[in-house]
């Protein structure tokens, strides 16, 4: 947990130095005479971050690609038509090159064990960006926008900054989002896994719904990390979403038909009927009256409809703007600063 908070406060440090705008210094004299041009950490200058992709991406590649260069460095989008990997050259041999060009690799793969390989055979820090099993930056941003709008949960916490307020005293450091029961409705796939694995160890209950099918349920890798971390206890696994959004303060999903799985697009959509979140389910399973609701997008109308998505209590745009200062973050510590330290160990 230490950990998780302290990449969410950095990334809100560099939204915060990050802004595009000039902040008002005062003066001696006491005047806002003169004007600071505010920057983040260039901790990436003259390196290069390879974007590995081999599924599509809007959100987490645009994050990627101008949080590389607010740190003064470059991304490398690396497409799988683009380049060798598993075609001509296997992924260890493409891992060792890659990682002998580039500072970093950030790398949206297929199945998580390509990841893996990536990370053992790569000279230099593997990031996921999104596999079979996980998508770790995303839950960052979800739990950076739970942070900010902790006020919505709790009427004691202090508002969010507007932009003009950024810069002041008052909002340098982030403050906690009380306990939540969160309630997440429909597959259980990569975004889910790492709310699993993150949600519990800050103190927040998990009531997760999915069709009793074991394909819909979490894979034995991710339950025995889950058990090993000891969130278990902390998690309610039931098929009715109307149970599962009991006491809810926020209500979460993803869609029901993750990249790869097209082909199941008819059976799925039948499997998880009833899973749609909705104002009347929320309302007749017993959500807090107040309760947000919350998507890592893209999103289809299947899983939840426009009334609820578009609605005031929907937090999924702010979570799709803060994908960018947690992945900002994540590259200034893994590739940025730890280049910096493998260098100084060399020396
Ligand atoms: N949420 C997310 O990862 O979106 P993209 O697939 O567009 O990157
Ligand atoms: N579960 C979805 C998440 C997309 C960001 C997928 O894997 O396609």
């Amino acid at each position: 947990p230490g950990q998780i908070q302290r990449i969410l406060a950095h990334s809100y440090h560099l939204k915060r130095t990050a802004q595009p705008w000039l902040a008002p210094v005062q003066s001696k004299s006491g005047n806002q005479a003169k004007l600071k041009l505010r920057m983040p950490s260039q901790s990436l200058f003259s390196k290069t971050v390879a974007l590995l992709f081999s599924k599509r991406s809007t959100r987490t590649r645009v994050s990627a690609e101008t949080a590389a260069s607010l740190l003064g460095g470059q991304a490398l989008f690396l497409g799988k038509e683009d380049i060798q990997i598993g075609v001509n050259e296997t992924v260890r041999d493409s891992a060792r090159v890659i990682g002998g060009l580039c500072e970093g690799i950030f790398a949206r793969v297929g199945d998580h064990s390509e990841i893996e390989e990536l990370a053992r055979y790569s000279p230099v820090p593997v990031l996921n960006a999104l596999s079979s099993l996980w998508h770790p930056t995303q839950v960052l941003a979800d739990l950076l926008t739970l942070q900010e709008h902790a006020h919505l949960f709790d009427p004691a916490a202090p508002p969010p900054p507007n932009a003009d307020d950024l810069t002041s005293q008052r909002y340098r450091r982030l403050v906690d989002v009380r306990p939540l029961t969160v309630a997440y409705l429909g597959d259980s796939a990569n975004v889910l896994h790492d709310m699993l694995v993150t949600y519990p160890r800050l103190g927040h209950q998990l009531r997760v719904a999915s069709p009793e099918n074991a394909k819909y349920r979490a894979p034995k890798e991710v339950w025995d990390r889950v058990v090993q971390l000891g969130c278990d206890k902390n998690i309610h696994w039931t098929a009715d979403p109307r149970d599962a959004v009991k006491g809810a303060d926020l209500v979460v999903t993803d869609t029901w038909i993750s990249m790869g799985q097209e082909a199941e697009k008819a059976q799925r959509l039948k499997d998880f009927e009833g899973y749609q979140v909705t104002e009347k389910l929320c309302r007749e399973g017993g959500a807090n009256p107040d309760w947000k609701f919350m998507h890592c997008l893209p999103r289809k109308q299947d899983e939840v409809d426009d009334e609820v998505f578009y609605g005031p209590r929907s937090l999924a745009f702010p979570v799709s703007d803060n994908r960018k200062w947690t992945i900002m973050a994540m590259f200034d510590l893994l590739f940025g600063k730890w280049s910096l330290l493998e260098r100084t160990k060399e020396a």
